[in-house]
C-alpha cells in the first residue's frame, strides 16, 4: 500500500502575510503600508465608500506615514474586464509601488488583478481566458473591506466578468494573495440592510459550500463550520440592527473565516450555478447565491448528510434525538429561515430571468469546475431541474 492510499493528499494553507482584525484599525493602516515599503500608492476605492466618508481616516494615515498616493473611484458593481482595464491605464501613468483597496470584493478583486496585470503584461481576459499565466508577482496589495461578505481580503482570486461574453470566471494564484488584510468592522456599521443581507449570506455559502464539499482540508474545515456558527449567530441582527458593533464584528470574522477556507478548498454548486446568473443578468453575487443555497442544499443532501447535522449544530438548531438525516434536514429548514429573515428569498425571476434563458445557464453551470467537488455531483439534468426550481 502506497503513502498515497493510506493518505488524504498533501494540503497547504496561506493567508496575506498579516491579517489585522479589530475595531478601529484602519486609523493605523497608512503606517502599515508604509511599513511594507510603499511610497506612491494607488488607493483605489468604489464609489460608494468614497461617498459615504469611509476613505477619510486611511487618508489620514497615508498623509501621517508619508505615503503619497492617487484615488481610483472607478469601481461600480462587479469588476469587468472593462473596469479592470480602467483601473490599470490609472496605474500605468502613476507607477504606484503599491495598491491599497477598500471596498467590497469588487475594489478587492480589481486591486489583485491589476498588481498582477501590471508585473506581467497583457489584458486581463487573457488570465481569465487561461491563454496568459502569471510569473510574477505584483507591488503589494493592501485590502480593506468594507462590507462582510466576499472574504477577498484573504484569497488569492480575483473574480471578473468578460462583457461581451457575459461571463463571469475567475483567475487565481498565489500572485493574487494581498499581502496585507486591515478588516475593520466599524468601516460596516453603515452598510444598509440589503448588502448587509446579500454579503452576509455570500459569506455564508462559502463556509457551507466548503465545509459540505468534498476537497479534503483540514484547516479549512475547521475555519468553515466556524463560519456557519458565528454567521448564523450575527447575520439577523446586523441585518436588523446594523449599528450594533458585536453583530458587526461577527459578521467581518465569518467573513474572513470563509474567505481563508474558500481560499483553500473552494466551494460547490451554489457558486458553480451563482456565476452565469451574475454574468447574464447582472445580479448581485451575494443575492444569487441567497436565491440558489437552499435548492442547492435540497438537490445536495443526499451526499451531504454527515456535514449538513453538523451544519444544523452549528446554527443552533435542536437536533438531540434526531437521527443524522433528520438532523442534515434540519439544516436546509435553518437556512431557508435565516435567508427569509434576512431579507429573501428571491426568485430568479424577480432578477429578469425567464423560462427561455434556463438552458443557457444550465449550460453555462454545468461547465463550472467548483461542481466537480460538490457533496453530490450533478447531472446536466440536475442543474437544468435546479434552476427551475430556483425561477
Ligand atoms: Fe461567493
Amino acid at each position: 500500500m502506497t503513502a498515497n492510499a493510506q493518505f488524504p493528499a498533501p494540503f497547504s494553507f496561506g493567508t496575506p502575510a498579516e491579517v489585522v482584525f479589530g475595531m478601529g484599525t484602519v486609523r493605523a493602516a497608512g503606517q502599515r503600508v508604509a511599513a511594507l515599503g510603499v511610497r506612491r500608492a494607488l488607493f483605489l476605492v468604489d464609489q460608494g465608500v468614497l461617498a459615504g466618508g469611509l476613505t477619510t481616516p486611511v487618508e489620514d494615515s497615508l498623509r501621517a506615514a508619508g505615503v503619497e498616493w492617487e484615488t481610483f473611484d472607478g469601481v461600480t458593481g462587479e469588476p469587468t474586464d472593462r473596469s479592470v482595464q480602467a483601473a490599470l491605464d490609472r496605474a500605468d501613468s502613476l507607477r504606484p509601488d503599491g495598491i491599497v483597496a477598500m471596498g467590497g470584493g469588487s475594489a478587492l478583486d480589481t486591486a489583485k488583478a491589476v498588481a498582477l496585470v501590471g508585473a506581467n503584461g497583457g489584458t486581463v481576459l487573457e488570465y481569465l481566458n487561461r491563454e496568459r499565466t502569471a510569473e510574477r508577482a505584483g507591488v503589494p496589495v493592501v485590502a480593506i473591506p468594507t462590507t462582510s461578505g466576499t472574504g477577498a481580503e484573504v484569497t488569492p482570486i480575483s473574480v471578473i466578468i468578460d462583457v461581451d461574453r457575459r461571463f463571469k470566471g475567475g483567475i487565481s494564484g498565489p500572485q493574487l494573495m494581498p499581502r496585507l488584510a486591515v478588516c475593520d468592522p466599524e468601516l460596516t456599521l453603515g452598510l444598509p440592510p440589503s448588502v448587509t443581507a446579500n454579503s452576509g449570506i455570500d459569506a455564508l455559502t462559502h463556509c457551507l459550500e466548503c465545509y459540505a464539499n468534498t476537497a479534503f482540508h483540514p484547516y479549512a474545515k475547521l475555519l468553515a463550520l466556524e463560519g456557519v456558527r458565528v454567521i448564523g449567530r450575527h447575520l439577523r441582527r446586523a441585518v436588523v440592527h446594523g449599528g450594533d458593533p458585536a453583530a458587526r464584528w461577527g459578521m467581518m470574522w465569518g467573513a474572513n473565516l470563509g474567505g481563508l477556507c474558500i481560499a483553500r478548498a473552494g466551494t460547490g454548486d451554489v457558486h458553480a450555478f451563482a456565476g452565469p446568473v451574475s454574468g447574464m443578468f447582472g445580479v448581485p453575487h451575494g443575492r444569487a447565491n441567497a436565491i440558489l443555497l437552499p435548492h442547492v442544499m435540497a438537490f445536495s443532501l443526499p451526499g451531504a448528510i454527515e456535514p449538513y447535522a453538523d451544519v444544523a449544530a452549528a446554527l443552533g438548531e435542536p437536533i438531540a434525538g434526531l437521527s443524522r438525516v433528520a438532523a442534515a434536514e434540519r439544516a436546509v429548514d435553518a437556512v431557508r429561515r435565516l435567508i427569509a429573515d434576512a431579507g429573501g428569498p428571491l426568485r430568479l425571476a424577480d432578477c429578469g430571468v425567464q423560462e427561455g434563458d434556463l438552458a443557457a445557464l444550465a449550460r453555462d453551470g454545468f461547465g463550472r469546475g467548483n461542481r466537480a467537488i460538490n457533496p453530490r455531483v450533478a447531472t446536466e439534468e440536475d442543474v437544468a431541474a435546479i434552476y427551475r426550481a430556483a425561477l
